[in-house]
């Protein structure tokens, strides 16, 4: 599976959401997260997100997200359509250390 990690955070750019062929994206208020049991592992949002913020579940930098994006999936709406980012999206992006304002 995929995951969204912390690069999301304070941005949903959701481009992501727009490519997804099985509609696996769950949103949150301020960022989105897959769930693991729909994902097919196409690979096609990786690309797309202009915060770099999905990653394979492989990667070691996903490791901390595997369980936050299996937990708030099961919690949060589904969301199958792009709407705008958060609006101070581009001032957050490249940002590190958004984990503590993650909204659950
Ligand atoms: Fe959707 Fe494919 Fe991304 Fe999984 S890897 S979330 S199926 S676009
Ligand atoms: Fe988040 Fe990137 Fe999607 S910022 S909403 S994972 S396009």
């Amino acid at each position: 599976t995929y995951v969204v990690t912390e690069n999301c955070i304070k941005c949903k750019y959701q481009d992501c959401v727009e490519v997804c062929p099985v509609d696996c994206f769950y949103e949150g208020e301020n960022l989105l997260v897959i769930n693991p049991d729909e994902c097919i592992d196409c690979g096609v949002c990786e690309p797309e997100c202009p915060a770099e913020a999905i990653l394979p579940d492989s990667d070691d930098r996903a490791a901390d997200w595997i369980e936050i994006n299996r937990e708030y999936a099961a919690r949060w709406p589904n969301i199958t359509r792009k709407g705008d980012p958060l609006p101070d999206a581009d001032d957050w992006k490249d940002k590190p250390g958004k984990k503590e304002f993650l909204s659950d």
